[in-house]
C-alpha cells in the first residue's frame, strides 16, 4: 500500500507535496486552526498508521510522540526548521526514528533579516515610521532620529555557523564594519572571506577592515558596537545573554536575536533596555513565543518581528521541499538520508564530524 506522511502544517509551495505524492505517498496535510498543536492533537494526527512526519518548531517532539510514532510504524521525522531545540534527538533514536532538519536553504534569508534588524535598529526606522504615521513631522531637524554610522564600526558575531557567516559577510562587505567573532571552531571560510575583502579594499586606496576571532565571548561583548547572535540553543547557550552580560556591552551597542528566544534572559533584557534608553535591540525570537516579557512591547529602543528570519518565498519553499525529501528519504532508504539522524549539532563546516 501507499506510505502515509503527514505534515503538522501547511506548507509554501507545492513542490513537496508531488514530491511524495510521485513516490506513493499518501499526503495528509493537518486542517487544525489553531496555531501550535499541542502534543495530543499530534498523537490524534498521527493515528494507528503513519510512516513519517513533517513537523514544526512549535512543537514538542519528545518521547511521548516518538513512541507514538514508532508504534504507528513510523520511521522518520522531520522539522521544518534549521534549529530543533523542540525535538529530543535521544528519545527519537531510542524509538527507531530518523530526524531530520532543512539547514542551508535559510542561509542568506535568515542572515538578510538579521542584517535587515541591524539597520532598522542603528536607523530608528520603526519610532521614525511610527512619528510620521502619528503626523508628528512638522519640520526638518539636525537632531531628529540620529542614529548609528555602521561603517568603520564593528560587527560582533556570536556563533559563525552556516548563518552568522552569511550575516558577517554582508555587513563587512556591505558596510565595510570590521568584524570581531566568537565560535567554538574557527570559522576558516570567513577569515578568508573577510581577509580577501580587506586586501581587495587597501588595493583601491580605501580603509581596509580587520577581523579577529574573539578568544572569549566576553571579549566581543565589550568591543562591538553591533552584535549579532547565532548560536543553537541548548543548555550551554541558555541565557547566554544575562544581566551580567549585558552590563558589559556598550552603552549605545545594538543587540539582534534571529536564534531562539532563550539564548537571551528578556527580562534582564528589558531591564537593561530601560536603563539604557540609547542601547538597541532587533528581535526575531522570544523567550517564550508567542509571549512577550512585560515591557519589552513598550520599549522604542527595540524593534520587534514575529519570528520571520526565514520567511522569503524561496526559502520556506526549499525548506517544505527539504523536509519532505528527508522523511521520504528515510521511508525509501535512499543512501543519503540513511543515517540515524541527519540533524547537525556543530556550529560551522570546521568541526569535527559527529561520534
Ligand atoms: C527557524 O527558526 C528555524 O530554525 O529554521
Ligand atoms: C539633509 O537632508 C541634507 O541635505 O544634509
Amino acid at each position: 500500500g501507499k506510505y502515509r506522511v503527514v505534515s503538522t502544517k501547511s506548507m509554501p509551495g507545492t513542490r513537496w507535496i508531488y514530491l511524495l505524492i510521485e513516490q506513493d505517498c499518501r499526503v495528509e496535510i493537518c486542517t487544525e486552526k489553531k496555531t501550535i498543536l499541542s502534543v495530543e492533537d499530534i498523537i490524534a494526527l498521527i493515528g494507528h498508521k503513519c510512516d513519517g512526519v513533517i513537523g514544526q518548531l512549535t512543537e514538542d517532539w519528545g518521547e511521548t510522540l516518538f513512541a507514538a510514532l514508532s508504534r504507528a510504524g513510523g520511521t522518520a521525522f522531520s522539522n521544518m526548521a534549521v534549529g530543533y531545540n523542540n525535538v529530543d534527538v535521544n528519545a527519537a533514536n531510542k524509538y527507531g526514528v530518523a530526524v531530520g532538519n532543512t539547514p542551508g536553504v535559510l542561509t542568506e534569508t535568515t542572515a538578510e533579516l538579521a542584517a535587515s534588524l541591524s539597520l532598522t535598529a542603528a536607523r530608528r526606522i520603526v519610532e521614525a515610521d511610527e512619528f510620521m504615521r502619528a503626523g508628528l513631522y512638522d519640520g526638518w531637524l539636525p537632531h531628529l532620529f540620529v542614529g548609528n554610522l555602521l561603517k568603520g564600526q564593528t560587527v560582533g558575531v556570536i556563533g559563525a555557523g552556516r548563518i552568522g557567516s552569511a550575516y558577517a559577510r554582508m555587513m563587512v562587505e556591505g558596510f565595510k564594519m570590521n568584524l570581531i567573532y566568537y565560535d567554538l571552531y574557527q570559522a576558516t571560510r570567513l577569515e578568508k572571506f573577510v581577509t580577501a575583502y580587506g586586501e581587495f579594499l587597501k588595493a583601491r586606496g580605501e580603509q581596509p577592515v580587520y577581523w579577529k576571532r574573539a578568544s572569549t565571548m566576553d571579549e566581543v561583548l565589550r568591543e562591538a558596537d553591533v552584535i549579532s547572535l547565532h548560536p543553537i540553543l541548548d543548555k550551554t547557550t541558555y541565557h547566554l545573554i544575562n544581566k551580567e552580560r549585558l552590563a558589559t556591552m556598550k552603552k549605545e551597542a545594538i543587540l539582534v536575536n534571529c536564534s531562539r528566544g532563550p539564548v537571551v534572559d528578556e527580562v534582564a533584557l528589558v531591564e537593561h533596555l530601560k536603563q539604557n534608553p540609547m542601547f538597541r535591540v532587533g528581535l526575531d525570537v522570544f523567550e517564550d513565543e508567542p509571549f512577550m516579557k512585560p515591557g519589552l512591547a513598550e520599549m522604542k529602543n527595540a524593534v520587534i518581528v514575529p519570528h520571520i528570519a526565514s520567511a522569503s518565498k524561496w526559502t520556506r519553499e526549499g525548506m517544505a521541499k527539504l523536509a519532505a525529501l528527508n522523511v521520504l528519504g528515510k521511508i525509501k532508504g535512499y543512501p543519503i538520508w540513511g543515517d540515524p539522524n541527519r540533524v547537525e549539532p556543530f556550529l560551522n563546516e570546521n568541526a569535527p564530524p559527529p561520534a
